[in-house]
């Protein structure tokens, strides 16, 4: 439908990009990439009136629009374009081309291929730089010498691609990322640039894979000062990915980031007075990570000590999420501080006491700070077991 609908409107219409890649691996496509040769607008919008009520989001800036469908389906559309950078690292200014010029601006070979959707040409396969032929060799391989300086974002994107595929980098391709880090390319990256693709990586499957690949491509330094040994450091990854396994099976609707699980645990060792590496780090997140690490080495005495389910609750508290399961992947499924975690996080994280602000103010306790501590008397008493309802709770703060 989509290819005669922009057909009809003389702007040929393309699969491209990752789901042409994926298609020729049989790997199910997540994400459905078309390449307009012409007004993505005009086609966006006829595409949503005419087949099946898909709602059309439309960026003029990037020329590109969005089709989602009632059952979820997503489809992202985008002008054929070529790209100037510049500066290095800097975004892009773009200028509407046609499909094989806009097929050389991307990132590896591999994801510049594209099918022809347009009703004469259908299936008809555009591989001008021979990416079926290094998909089946399983290599990786840039489409020209300024990839990694014009978008350094590519080499992490790359080093995913050889995990995900597993691909080898080719010899020249290997020789510009060298060059690339020898000119110290990240720094010249924005933070959340930076951290989003080092999120996707942390968030691999195969995250051991991805480690050692990251020191053959010798890229420790973008996540720690010294690298790690890759071996132990293995069972500790597992451990947390476990961890991470088991906080969405229980909690599937609850969003937790697990790429700041598994960086509390790759960064455990770090002396943090000296580092001063969460640039990179969204500000919020970072400062949770870095109180996380500040405090974790004092919890489990901590717990050792507490005498009451509310102090045990307290100190579990005192961690963000991804701190606790952090620190839980440190020690086996079996031990006491993982039993105590996970109980904390099942049973005590969401209990509330039975009276609330305004049971109190009718109660006759006037607003303001005293009121906020009596609530949080009242919580811990539910916690130890000392009260369970409104009126066990009435009864406790008379007496
Ligand atoms: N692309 C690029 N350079 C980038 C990002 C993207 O050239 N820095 C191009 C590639 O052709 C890529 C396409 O844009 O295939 C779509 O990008 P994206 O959706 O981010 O990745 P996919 O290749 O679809 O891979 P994934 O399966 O991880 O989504």
């Amino acid at each position: 439908g989509i290819g005669r609908i922009a057909a009809n409107l003389g702007t040929p219409a393309y699969l491209v990009g990752g789901c042409v890649r994926d298609f020729l691996q049989n790997h199910p496509m997540p994400d459905i990439d078309l390449a307009i040769e012409g007004d993505v607008r005009a086609v966006a919008e006829a595409c949503s009136a005419e087949l099946s009520g898909a709602q059309c989001t439309y960026h003029p800036y990037f020329g590109t629009a969005i089709l989602r469908y009632p059952d979820g389906f997503q489809l992202d559309l985008a002008r054929c374009r070529i790209e100037h950078y510049p500066a290095p690292a800097a975004l892009p200014e773009v200028q509407p081309a046609a499909i094989q010029a806009d097929l050389i601006r991307r990132d590896f070979t591999i994801n510049a291929m594209a099918i022809s959707l347009d009703p004469e040409k259908f299936g008809e396969f555009l591989d001008p730089y021979g990416g079926r032929t290094d998909l089946q060799r399983r290599l990786l391989r840039v489409l020209h010498p300024h990839s990694f300086l014009d978008d350094p974002t590519r080499i992490l994107r790359g080093l995913r691609f050889a995990v995900r595929f597993q691909l080898q980098l080719e010899a020249s391709t290997r020789g510009l990322l060298e060059e690339a880090l020898t000119q110290n390319i990240f720094a010249r990256l924005s933070g959340a640039r930076l951290w989003r693709e080092l999120k996707y990586l942390l968030e691999l499957t195969d995250l051991p894979a991805a480690l050692e690949e990251l020191g053959a491509w010798q890229l420790w330094p973008l996540l720690r000062p010294t690298p790690l040994e890759v071996e132990p450091l293995l069972a500790k990854i597992r451990r947390g990915q476990q961890e991470i396994h088991w906080f969405h099976r229980h909690f599937p609707d609850e969003k937790l980031c697990d790429a700041a699980v598994l960086l509390t645990i790759l960064w455990r060792d770090i002396p943090w007075a000296a580092e001063k590496r969460l640039h990179y780090w969204p500000v919020t997140d970072g400062r949770y990570i870095l109180n996380d690490l500040h405090r974790l080495s004092e919890i489990p005495a901590a717990l050792a000590k507490a005498s009451h389910p509310s102090a045990v609750a307290q100190l579990w508290e005192s961690l963000s999420l991804p701190g606790i399961l952090a620190l839980l992947a440190e020690y086996p499924e079996t031990d006491t501080i993982t039993k105590s975690g996970r109980y904390y996080l099942l049973k005590q994280r969401g209990l509330t006491s039975p009276l609330n602000g305004k049971d109190l103010q009718a109660m006759g306790l006037a607003p303001g700070p005293q009121l906020g501590k009596v609530l949080r008397h009242l919580h811990d008493a539910r916690l130890d077991g000392a009260i369970k309802d409104k009126e066990t709770a009435r009864q406790w703060l008379i007496r």
